[in-house]
């Protein structure tokens, strides 16, 4: 372990990537407060009490992002908040009380908690890639930067009911931000693969399980996407916590990549799993994403070989792909 460093919170911590954040936390010294929605699921919060360092410093409270003042008691003390909480979901039938409103006001709500608190000094948001790259006006000879935002009316039209959750909370997290003098910084990570700490696999993680058993349908509607090695965006949201320096908004991706280019990469390399062989190509354009900026800070990325091998050596351990004939002996 580093030094003792000081107090901050993470939302949503038994997140897929929360819980990652907490333990790159903890490992580097931070006393870590984490909110959950459920402390009384002892099943789904023991992979947090497993990580180092969990027992002397972390704790966790329970919060809601649609409980006004209801992060209050997680934030206050704390010089740093990371929040991470979101819905990460399709949903079923009332996307604004589903996605739309816990992403927004939640943000709202957890940030009026960082206002109340004397001590914080950086606010951390989990944004995503969605917020840059959901848009049909740009020239796909320019990769997209931190300058680019996703057109609200085509997510609207589209029903990209996700990117625009994000996208609109991170708007009003930089509108509320800058008219209460917070210092936010915004990671908008692409799509997130790596191992995954909680034993129920989050929804994306969840998604790459299928593509590589042979799922086809999801991965078709990804068309071309970002990649990123789980333990890059938390090693990111660390570092433009403590980079003085560091401000605005950061890309966090590795490698873009067609749904084709991944599935045949996919496929050569772990040979005995069913990967789905062409996707149908839909109407998507071309894109590469401009990641200099967190470059700039010394970042550098895993390779999209490194966050797969990872993965699924994670679920080959879990027994996720036991009927593959590839388990642990
Ligand atoms: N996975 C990706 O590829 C990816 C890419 C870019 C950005 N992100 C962002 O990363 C963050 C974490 O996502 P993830 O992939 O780790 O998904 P996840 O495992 O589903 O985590 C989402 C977290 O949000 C919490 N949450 C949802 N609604 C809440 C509410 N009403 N009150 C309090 N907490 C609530 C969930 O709490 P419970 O545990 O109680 O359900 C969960 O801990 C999100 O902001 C997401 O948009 C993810």
């Amino acid at each position: 372990m580093d030094e003792i460093k000081g107090k901050v919170c993470v939302t949503g911590a038994a997140g897929f990537l929360a819980s990652w954040l907490i333990k790159r936390l903890l490992l580097s010294g931070y006393h870590v407060t984490g909110t959950v929605r459920d402390p009384g699921n002892e099943k789904k919060l023991a992979h947090l009490w497993r990580l180092e360092g969990a027992k002397e410093r972390l704790r966790l409270v329970k919060a809601d992002l649609m409980e006004e003042g209801s992060f209050d008691d997680a934030i206050m003390e704390c010089h740093g908040v990371f929040h991470t909480a979101s819905p990460v979901l399709t949903p079923s039938s009332d996307p604004k009380a589903e996605i739309l409103e816990p992403a927004i006001e939640g943000t709202l709500n957890v940030l009026r908690s960082c206002k109340r608190n004397p001590s914080l000094k950086r606010v951390i948001l989990t944004s995503s890639s969605s917020t840059v790259r959901a848009r049909d006006d740009f020239d796909p000879n320019i990769p997209l930067d931190e300058s680019s935002w996703s057109s609200v009316e085509l997510c609207e039209r589209l029903q990209i009911w996700y990117a625009l959750s994000k996208t609109l909370a991170e708007k009003a997290a930089w509108e509320f931000c800058n008219e209460n003098g917070i210092d936010l910084i915004t990671v908008l990570p692409s799509f997130v693969i790596g191992p995954s700490l909680p034993s129920d696999l989050c929804s994306t993680a969840s998604d790459v399980l299928g593509l590589l058993t042979g799922e086809v349908e999801k991965f078709q509607w990804h068309g071309r996407m970002g990649y990123v090695h789980i333990d890059d965006v938390a090693l990111c949201h660390i570092l433009v916590y403590e980079h003085e320096s560091a401000g605005g908004r950061y890309l966090c991706s590795s490698t873009v990549l067609d749904n084709n280019e991944l599935a045949s990469f996919l496929a050569q390399r772990y040979p005995s799993l069913p990967i789905p062989k062409r996707f149908e190509q839909g109407r998507r354009l071309y894109y590469e994403f401009d990641t200099s900026k967190l470059k700039r800070l010394g970042f550098k990325f895993k390779s999209i070989q490194e966050m797969f091998d990872d993965y699924v050596a994670s679920l080959v351990e879990q027994g996720h792909l036991s009927s593959f004939g590839l388990a642990i002996n």
